[in-house]
């Protein structure tokens, strides 16, 4: 039987408060996530500096989630031992980065963990498809903003890629990053996302749990697999 996708939800470091790190860490733990999403950004690949495996290495010691690491870096292919050495579950690169994409998945399962690809907003989503072979990668993660800030507008060009991509493809792993909130996340899961990368919703929430099952209840009821046939 094909294996459908489950429904994560994953809160995104950059909106945590760095000043109580760890406690954020466990806050998104406690709150019922399934995993961290940690953005690392060198100001050349993005025009934003954020962090880099010191800070996944923190992560790791704080709390037992997974952690996807998503690289806004220029040279990602460098530094792949640093990130899965600090704790790493699933490191993510961008399509778009000046290296040998296929060459730097490999390396990433070298290490013995996940590897995702990430297509920017101005991509189509056919630049992924060299690369989709699940013995290459797990997941392919739609950026719904411009990739460096948290805050910005969800950008619904990103809903046709997304429907595109489920539809050729009933197994992998499909996420979405920026200005996801419980509608946002609708659109996607109906589109066939079955990954939510919020930074703003989730740890700026009132109530950090409730709002992590609400769109986790949202999305589930939303999800639309493959149109492929039932194996
Ligand atoms: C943007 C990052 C996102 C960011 C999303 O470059 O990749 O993970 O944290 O933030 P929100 O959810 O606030 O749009
Ligand atoms: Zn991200």
């Amino acid at each position: 039987m094909m294996s459908v996708p489950s429904i994560q939800i994953l809160p995104s470091l950059l909106a945590a408060d760095f000043g109580r790190f760890a406690d954020e860490c466990r806050r998104a733990e406690a709150a019922g996530a399934d995993a961290l999403h940690l953005d690392v950004m060198d100001g050349h690949f993005v025009r934003n500096i954020s962090f880099g495996p010191d800070v996944v290495r923190m992560a790791r010691a704080a709390c037992g989630l997974p952690l996807s690491v998503h690289l806004m870096i220029d040279r990602p292919d460098l530094y792949l031992r640093a990130f899965a050495e600090a704790g790493s579950t699933i490191i993510l690169v961008h399509v778009e980065a000046p290296c040998d994409v296929r060459e730097t998945l490999r390396d990433i399962r070298g290490h013995g963990i996940r590897a995702g690809l990430t297509l920017n907003p101005e991509t189509p989503f056919e630049a992924a498809i060299p690369f989709l072979d699940l013995r290459l990668l797990d997941e392919v993660l739609f950026m719904s903003v411009h990739p460096g800030f948290g805050g910005q507008a969800f950008m619904p060009s990103v809903l046709p890629k997304i429907r595109a991509l489920r539809d050729r493809d009933p197994a992998i792993g499909i996420s979405v990053d920026g200005g996801i909130g419980d509608a946002t996340a609708v659109q996607c899961a109906g589109a066939g996302a079955n990954a939510f990368i919020a930074g703003t919703t989730l740890f700026r929430a009132p109530d950090m749990a409730a709002a992590t099952a609400r769109m986790r209840a949202a999305a589930s009821a939303a999800f639309r697999g493959g149109g492929g046939p039932p194996a």
